[in-house]
């Protein structure tokens, strides 16, 4: 069977004051009044072979995550829930959901690992790239989902492309080399090369050869996950399944995401080139961009009224904003906090976020 699994977790600091600890990116809704996690699950939907949709998240967002789940119009599949007791970075999720799925499935089942935070609107390419990946994977391939990229962005993993792979039509080919957030010189110099492509954070294989590769590169990794998954026992309900991995042993496995930990080091990665669109709703110009302009370049989710403002985005749940003379600037009004940013700044929105953990 192809089963997704879809990684949930990670802060979203860079959306502060609508992403928050309680309620954090994956859940927060969008333009067209869909949250990311529920658009993550149609997706996941329409490549599941068995009717099975993993998702590894924290245990405080496992109601949440049903919501959506039913939100999506999933109800006749049974969602399937690994619940983290604290965040230990995505190389651990994964590592303990092969497990899972080792016992319930065998080494041959394929994973496709999705994250909750990309938006990905054309799904019927989408599709058509799993069911490729799905195919290279049964045959013993790490299978990324490269994007074209268009700046030196050091917030992502690179991929050198090598030679081709498999039947040559999906235009797979082998990974020369993965390089996880490069500084800012090499991603440049990567981009002009032309020969690199950007991971998308998306990955396909099978239970057994993840297990091998994590044996193999992250051996701690994988035996703090095989222990908690000993322990953890599994609960089937009517509603699913539900496995709350065992706090104690849990919170020992190293924190590492997949990248640095099995991409960045195995030589069975292969690469299959993205046909569809994707981007990474990372910061407050992401999101932005999700909303159509006017002929000023202002944009408006919420009531608003501009009068002489170029590039200015403003964001409000249930209350006016009015906008004089601005350029430049990125608002969000929530009840309880308001967001003033300049766009070339919408990275350390983090800091603020610091800030206040600090100040307690
Ligand atoms: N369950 C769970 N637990 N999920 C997690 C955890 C965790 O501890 N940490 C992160 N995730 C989820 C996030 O919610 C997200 O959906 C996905 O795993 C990737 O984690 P990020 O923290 O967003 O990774 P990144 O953006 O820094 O880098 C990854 O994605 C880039 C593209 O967006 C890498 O794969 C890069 O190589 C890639 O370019
Ligand atoms: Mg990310």
């Amino acid at each position: 069977p192809v089963i997704p699994v879809i990684l949930s977790g990670g802060a979203g600091t860079r959306l502060w004051p609508v992403s928050r600890e309680g309620h954090p990116k994956p859940f927060i809704r969008l333009a067209d009044g869909e949250s990311l996690l529920h658009k993550t699950y149609r997706r996941a939907a329409a490549i599941a072979t068995q009717d099975e949709i993993v998702t590894v998240t924290n245990r405080d967002h496992y109601f949440l995550s049903k919501d959506e789940f039913l939100a999506a119009g999933l109800g006749e599949q049974r969602p399937h829930f690994l619940l983290e007791p604290c965040g230990r970075n995505t190389a651990p999720a994964i590592a303990a959901a092969a497990l899972a799925l080792r016992e319930r499935y065998g080494d041959a089942a394929i994973m496709v690992v999705m994250a909750a935070d990309h938006l990905i609107r054309d799904e019927a390419e989408f599709a058509e790239a799993a069911r490729a990946a799905a195919k290279l994977a049964s045959e013993g391939h790490i299978v990324t989902f490269g994007i074209r990229p268009d700046k030196p962005e050091t917030g992502f993993g690179y991929i050198e492309c090598g030679s081709a792979v498999g039947s040559g039509k999906d235009g797979a080919a082998r990974v020369q080399r993965f390089v996880e957030k490069p500084d800012a010189a090499t991603a440049a110099q990567y981009l002009t090369s032309g020969r690199y492509l950007w991971n998308s954070g998306m990955f396909c294989f099978s239970v057994g050869v993840i297990l091998a590769e994590l044996e193999r590169h992250a051996p701690d990794v994988l035996a703090t996950a095989r222990t908690c998954i000993d322990v953890s026992p599994s609960e089937e309900g009517v509603g699913g399944l539900r496995r709350e991995l065992d706090a104690a042993s849990f919170s020992n496995a190293p924190d590492i995401s997949i990248d640095y930990a099995v991409m960045e080091r195995s030589d069975r990665v292969v690469v299959i080139p993205a046909a569809f669109d994707w981007s990474d709703i990372g910061s407050w110009s992401a999101l932005q961009q999700l909303v159509a302009p006017d002929a000023d370049g202002n944009r408006a989710l919420g009531e608003a009224l501009f009068v002489d403002c170029a590039n200015t985005f403003v964001q409000s749940e249930n209350r006016l904003i009015a906008a004089v003379g601005l350029k430049d600037l990125i608002l969000i009004d929530t009840p309880d906090a308001v967001l003033a940013v300049h766009p070339d700044h919408v990275q350390d929105v983090r800091k603020i976020v610091q800030q206040l953990k600090t100040a307690g």
